[in-house]
């Protein structure tokens, strides 16, 4: 039988640590018990933002805390694997930040150490938490577009004053297929399966002083013969936006996370129509970092013996392929994505 309270607390103070620390504060069942940051600044004020009194600067001491249940990890990438490693050890659940890691031994290592634990350990992708996004997958997994043939979503955000504190962003093991690249790919893996094979481009023009490409397209073999391509830009000059597009062989949807309206194209031939000239409109909320949601999700796995939401499975099969995409950029040719073995 399940636990009905869950003592949570979460490592890391920056904006996307607050969102978590909101959704946990809103969830039934967990409860905020603590919040770590060795940034004194940064922990003073989510302390006080979050009305939550035990603030510590040390995160192995939550490790330790017998009363602790889950860990929310929200630091920097390159501590995912250390710190979820070491919570899952100690026995506590974990909801750890996308990506996953950096490399995708890294993340079997992590599904190493949750085997053994036999521990519960869930991957932050937030787009499939995105209201326009989950009713984009629901409108497909229902036949609305008839058979995929095509699918293409893009991660356009200017990093140029988000670093990281520290600078943990400006690391060559970071390239921005992986950091930023991760939401569209997953998006599109969560929608049309696994990918097979990548063929990718880079070049580096607008970020001129971090390590790594800024500007990346990849195109895509999917199961069932369906095609996709992944434009990822972090040095973009224009706003936030992941507008994707999935083409069928009754429809077509242009929708974003950013955008209050999904456009549906569709077939209308039995009406004597070939197509509708002007899209349907179907309004959507807004919410591109929906860690509520996640948060809930998380928290029903563990409330209600489930399976996780977005199992580690999913979270390093990502890393797989946007791994597979930066070694595509630098052998020029495409490359066959290996996937972690499934438990
Ligand atoms: N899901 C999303 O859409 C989304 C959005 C933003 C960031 N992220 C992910 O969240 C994570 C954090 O990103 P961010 O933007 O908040 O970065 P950030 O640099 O703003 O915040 C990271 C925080 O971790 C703290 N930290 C560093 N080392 C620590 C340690 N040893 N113990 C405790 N705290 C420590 C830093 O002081 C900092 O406050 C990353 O993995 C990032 O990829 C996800």
């Amino acid at each position: 039988m399940a636990k009905k309270n869950w003592n949570v607390v979460v490592i890391g103070c920056g904006a996307m640590a607050k969102l978590h620390m909101k959704g946990i504060k809103a969830t039934e069942g967990a409860n905020l018990y603590g919040i770590c940051d060795t940034h004194a600044e940064r922990l003073e004020t989510a302390k006080r933002e979050l009305e939550c009194e035990l603030a510590i600067d040390n995160w192995k001491q939550f490790v330790e805390d017998p009363a602790v249940d889950a860990a929310v990890i929200v630091t920097p990438d390159q501590m995912h694997l250390e710190m979820t490693s070491a919570f899952l050890k100690a026995g506590k659940a974990v909801l750890c930040e996308k990506p996953m890691a950096l490399t995708l031994e890294e993340c079997e290592e992590m599904r190493r150490v949750e085997k053994e634990t036999g521990g519960k350990l869930m991957i932050g992708q937030i787009c499939r938490c995105t209201p326009s996004f989950a009713l984009v997958k629901k409108m497909i997994d229902e036949g609305r577009l008839g058979e995929l043939m095509f699918v293409e979503s893009e991660y356009a955000h200017n990093y140029t004053l988000a670093r990281g504190i520290g600078d943990w962003r400006v690391d060559p093991k970071r390239h921005a297929v992986i950091g930023g690249g991760c939401h569209p790919i997953d998006l599109l893996r969560w929608i049309a399966g696994n990918p097979t094979e990548v063929y990718a481009y880079g070049n580096h023009k607008s970020l001129l002083d971090w390590p790594t490409d800024d500007t990346t397209i990849a195109i895509m073999k999917f199961p069932n013969d369906v095609m996709g391509k992944v434009f990822v830009s972090t040095g973009c000059k224009r706003n936030y936006t992941m507008r994707s597009v999935f083409y069928g062989t009754k429809g077509t949807i242009i929708c974003d996370n950013s955008n209050r309206e999904i456009q549906l194209f569709e077939n209308n031939d039995e009406l004597g129509k070939k197509y509708h000239e002007d899209p349907q409109l179907i309004p959507v909320v807004v919410n591109n970092h929906n860690a509520t949601e996640e948060i809930r999700n998380f928290m029903d796995a563990l409330l209600n013996d489930k399976p996780m939401p977005v199992s580690s499975f999913e979270g390093a099969a990502t890393v797989a392929v946007c791994c597979a995409a930066v070694e595509s950029i630098a052998a020029g040719k495409p490359i066959q994505i290996r996937y972690p073995e499934e438990f």
